[in-house]
């Protein structure tokens, strides 16, 4: 049997959707987000038998910087050598656009998935905790400041919490390096959150990106033990505010996940940690540009 790999189109569409209902009990997110995946580009399919049996996308999420997701085959025909032809389909074209970084994320229970990223040359740099938390409106919640992303830059360059991230920071189940730029669209967002002059703690914190009137994100939280109290609670006023259920957070740091245990946040054991791997390209890997200017 021959697999093909092609990009996808918009005829796809409902065979991406059928295979997604069949993964993880039809809580897959990939139909919150297929219609943005269709007009962006970067999502491939495999074709077996002329039906769509998988499928794949790649996000650049800053220059440089490439994001592999959304890796799935239908459930009758997994163990065929699909996923496997479409994640080096996925590398070999993200090795195309000469990135710096190539990085993907997968659960530690997924053994397939690990052993297909670690079989591609892809290597664990950083582990995370998926927590979430129902919303709950608390009776009184300090307002936050609301700090330039320079100032929030100041504090997150040296938060141990970061450093515990490896300068990563989740939005969903993305992952970017956190930089200057980042931070300065999150700032435009509204998304950046302090308590204390100076500041004591730091909060980002947005709507999930796959189910943004549902969940909120958050992305970051680190400082003192009073402040840490402070942007939890005014979390779940913003969430609620918001009119979502679930606060979601991806969380690196030791302590910042005991804090979130201890203030009603729940851990799925079964799923084991979040892992994000990454593969970065030799030179000989990207094409070269053509030097014309010597004989
Ligand atoms: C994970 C998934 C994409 C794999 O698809 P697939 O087409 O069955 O995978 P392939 O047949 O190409 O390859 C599977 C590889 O993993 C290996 N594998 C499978 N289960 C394994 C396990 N428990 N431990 C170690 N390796 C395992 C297989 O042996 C094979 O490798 P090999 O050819 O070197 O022997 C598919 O199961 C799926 O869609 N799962 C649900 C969605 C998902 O988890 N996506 C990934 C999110 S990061």
């Amino acid at each position: 049997m021959s697999i093909k790999v092609r990009p996808a189109a918009p005829k796809d569409r409902e065979g991406i959707l059928a295979i997604s209902r069949r993964i993880w009990e039809g809580e897959d997110y990939v139909p919150f987000v297929l219609d943005q995946w269709l007009a962006e580009g970067g999502l491939i399919v495999a074709e077996l038998s002329g039906e769509v049996a998988g499928f794949a996308k790649t996000t650049e999420l800053a220059p440089g910087e490439l994001w592999l997701e959304g890796l799935r085959v239908h459930p009758e025909h997994q163990g065929k050598g699909i996923a496997k032809t479409l994640a080096r389909a996925q590398l070999d074209l993200a090795l195309a656009q000469r990135p710096q970084v190539v990085r993907l994320a997968t659960v530690e229970a997924n053994e397939a998935s690990l052993h297909i990223a670690r079989e591609l040359g892809f290597r664990e740099v950083a582990r995370f905790f998926y927590l979430e938390a129902d919303v709950e409106k608390p009776a009184r919640a300090p307002t936050p400041q609301r700090p330039s992303s320079e100032e929030t830059w100041k504090f997150l360059s040296s938060s141990q919490a970061l450093q515990e991230g490896r300068g990563l920071i989740g939005f969903g189940w993305r992952f970017y390096t956190l930089t200057p730029g980042l931070l300065a669209e999150l700032g435009d967002k509204g998304a950046l959150f302090s308590v204390g002059t100076p500041p004591k703690g730091f909060l980002i914190l947005v709507p999930d990106p796959y189910t943004p009137a549902d969940i909120a994100t958050l992305a970051f939280l680190d400082g003192e033990d009073d402040a840490l109290e402070d942007l939890l609670k005014f979390a779940h006023v913003w969430a609620s505010e918001q009119g979502e259920r679930i606060i979601a957070a991806m969380v690196a740091a030791p302590w910042i996940f005991k804090f979130l245990i201890q203030h009603g946040f729940q851990f799925v054991p079964e799923l084991g940690a979040v892992l994000v791997l990454e593969y970065r390209p030799r030179m000989s890997e990207t094409p070269q540009v053509a030097d014309s200017g010597r004989e």
